[in-house]
């Protein structure tokens, strides 16, 4: 049995330069998805810690920060000290994933691991001991609007497995391609946390997406 599913809006898909609006838009979501990109880890470039310290003073949602950076381990914890709720970092890209998990902790949010489309998840299973979340991308990482990609899903249904006996305490999240076609596949598969921008802020009411997006996702759950 999954938990309550919890919906986490991507702010990549809103107006960039009406951050405060698109988070009001959504009062009904679970956790504001802030992406990170650095033009390194990823071919795309978006906002940084300033966004989210300012972020974190507009809206009273949990902020989700989903950091696509080359070295977390340096720049990971200010993410944390701002405020966000939970602090995902790619597997990918962090030297120390251990010691990061405990720092990000420390300053008081969840910690997160991601990781990509390619990337597996036994290597990581011992590590996600200390980890909070774990994010399965579910297109790869760098841009909204890609097609979800189902063959990441036995990964999160190994994830799903693990935490069912016991061996880990996460929430696991899925990230990219999430609509109203794709949501009851990774909720099948044992998702708790999706995050979708394009669904969500292409649609007239992204309020009322948000709540259909959750109902899609409890009835997949059984
Ligand atoms: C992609 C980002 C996602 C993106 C999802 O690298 O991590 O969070 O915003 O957008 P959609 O839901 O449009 O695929
Ligand atoms: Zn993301």
């Amino acid at each position: 049995m999954s938990p309550d599913p919890r919906i986490a809006p991507s702010l990549l898909s809103a107006d960039f330069a009406r951050l405060a609006e698109a988070a009001a838009a959504v009062p009904g979501s679970d956790w504001l998805h802030v992406d990170v990109m650095d033009n390194h880890f990823v071919p795309n470039l978006t906002i940084g810690l300033p966004v989210v310290e300012a972020l974190r003073k507009a809206t009273d949602l949990p902020l989700d920060c989903h950091l696509m950076i080359d070295d977390p381990d340096r720049w990971a914890p200010p993410y944390a000290e701002a405020g966000a709720r939970n602090v995902t970092v790619h597997a990918e890209a962090a030297a120390d994933p251990a010691k990061l998990a405990r720092e990000l902790r420390a300053a008081g949010a969840l910690a997160g691991l991601a990781i990509k489309p390619g990337t597996p998840l036994e290597p990581y299973l011992e590590l996600l001991r200390g980890y909070d979340t774990l994010l399965v991308m579910t297109v790869e990482p760098g841009f909204g609007g890609q097609s979800f990609r189902p063959e990441v899903l036995p990964k999160v249904r190994e994830a799903r497995k693990r935490v069912e006996s016991g061996h880990l305490t996460l929430a696991i999240e899925v990230d990219g391609g999430i609509n109203a076609d794709t949501i009851a596949a990774a909720a099948d598969a044992g998702a708790d946390v999706f995050v979708a921008g394009s669904a969500v802020y292409a649609a007239d009411d992204p309020d009322k997406a948000v709540q259909e997006l959750r109902e899609l996702a409890r009835k997949a759950q059984g």
